[in-house]
């Protein structure tokens, strides 16, 4: 395991900060990398060239130093010039929430369509951040007036990224063409399709496999679902459903990301119904809710949504629907794991 050190900075509006340090060790583990220390530091905002103050991230140094750690993690995405002045400082990697992700989503990913999301967001990761990267060129170069060669290499690197960018989006294009095919057929048949929601190992996967018996992977780990997995089955008093495993989502979840998992979120805004699985055992879950909600709302999600507060056998509520004031139900209490309530 690779040793690191997070940093993090809290701004008066910022939320659920101590929570938000603990997922960063979960993307963390998630990426074999331990962190040996957090270092936070309260601010108006973050510090415009190095995210915290320079007295700070001289200490974040020697600490770097003493604990013999190669990686610095920042509890945020950070811009392409913050990130590489945080680089030259301390002379090692710095990786933020995004990079994390990214590498998560890479790991993870198994069918072509996935494969090719992740690599076109790497890639639009990339683009901005190639400026710097062959500094060590220039310093050669003296005072010419001429391009260096680093320059002319970033130029050539970034036309080749987007030559790449570019490749990868129309193989895309023609997944989602045949995807939107295989959806039109299934409307066609009348079968409703019910998509699992959620936030990352609020356990979809698990109430999948409850739901479906089908023993598809579930682990404790984040991200464990990447590509959208598909079951026919039969519910009583309903009929024929499709049920859908989706990505899970994370709070702050990276612009590019959202883009490029849209095919997955689009199985979602394809539904009749979204099922959004809450973990009702965190104490974080009303802004793990709220994560999502502001996600569906971002991809101008119209589908009804039931929540489904799930993993009741660690909160003792027992198994029963919830109503709305105008007496609609909008929410049940379930174990996935146990199978109460389903
Ligand atoms: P991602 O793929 O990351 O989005 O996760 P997910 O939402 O699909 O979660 P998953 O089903 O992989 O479950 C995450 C963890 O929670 C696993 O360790 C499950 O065993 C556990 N889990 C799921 N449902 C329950 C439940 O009802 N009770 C308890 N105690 N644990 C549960």
């Amino acid at each position: 395991m690779e040793k690191a050190i997070l940093i993090g900075v809290q701004t008066y509006t910022s939320h659920s900060f101590e929570e938000r340090m603990e997922e960063m060790k979960e993307l963390a583990l998630a990426c074999d990398i331990e962190i040996c220390m957090s270092i936070s530091q309260n601010l108006e905002h973050p510090h415009k060239k190095y995210y915290m103050n320079p007295g700070k991230i001289e200490e974040v140094k020697r600490i770097l130093e003493d604990q013999e750690c190669s990686m610095v993690l920042v509890l945020e995405a950070i811009s392409p010039s913050v990130q590489r002045n945080l680089s030259d400082f301390f002379d090692c990697e710095v990786m933020d929430k995004s990079a994390l992700i990214l590498e998560i989503f890479a790991s993870r990913a198994k069918t072509k369509e996935s494969m090719l999301q992740v690599e076109c967001a790497r890639l639009k990761y990339l683009l901005p951040r190639l400026q710097g990267s062959y500094k060590h060129m220039d310093r050669q170069r003296g005072g010419s007036r001429n391009k260096g060669t680093g320059e002319k290499k970033i130029e050539l690197d970034a036309r080749r990224i987007e030559g790449k960018i570019h490749f990868v989006e129309k193989e895309l294009d023609k997944i989602h063409t045949q995807r939107s095919v295989q959806r039109n057929q299934r409307k066609k048949g009348m079968v409703k399709s019910v998509a699992l929601t959620g936030y990352t190992n609020a356990g979809k996967s698990t109430l999948f496999n409850s739901l479906t018996h089908e023993n598809i992977y579930a682990a404790n780990q984040l991200f464990a679902t990447l590509d959208p997995t598909l079951r026919s089955l039969s519910w009583s008093g309903v009929g024929n459903v499709v049920l859908v495993d989706t990505v899970g989502f994370v709070r702050h979840l990276p612009h590019e990301l959202v883009e490029a998992f849209h095919a997955t979120l689009e199985e979602t805004l394809e539904a009749d119904l979204l099922l959004h699985v809450i973990d009702s055992h965190r104490e974080d879950m009303h802004e793990q809710i709220a994560a999502v909600q502001a996600v569906l709302a971002e991809i101008d999600n119209q589908v009804p949504v039931l929540n489904v507060f799930n993993k009741i056998d660690l909160t003792g509520e027992p198994p029963h629907i919830g109503y709305s004031e105008t007496g609609k139900p909008n929410r049940v209490y379930v174990s996935a794991h146990e199978h109460l309530g389903l």
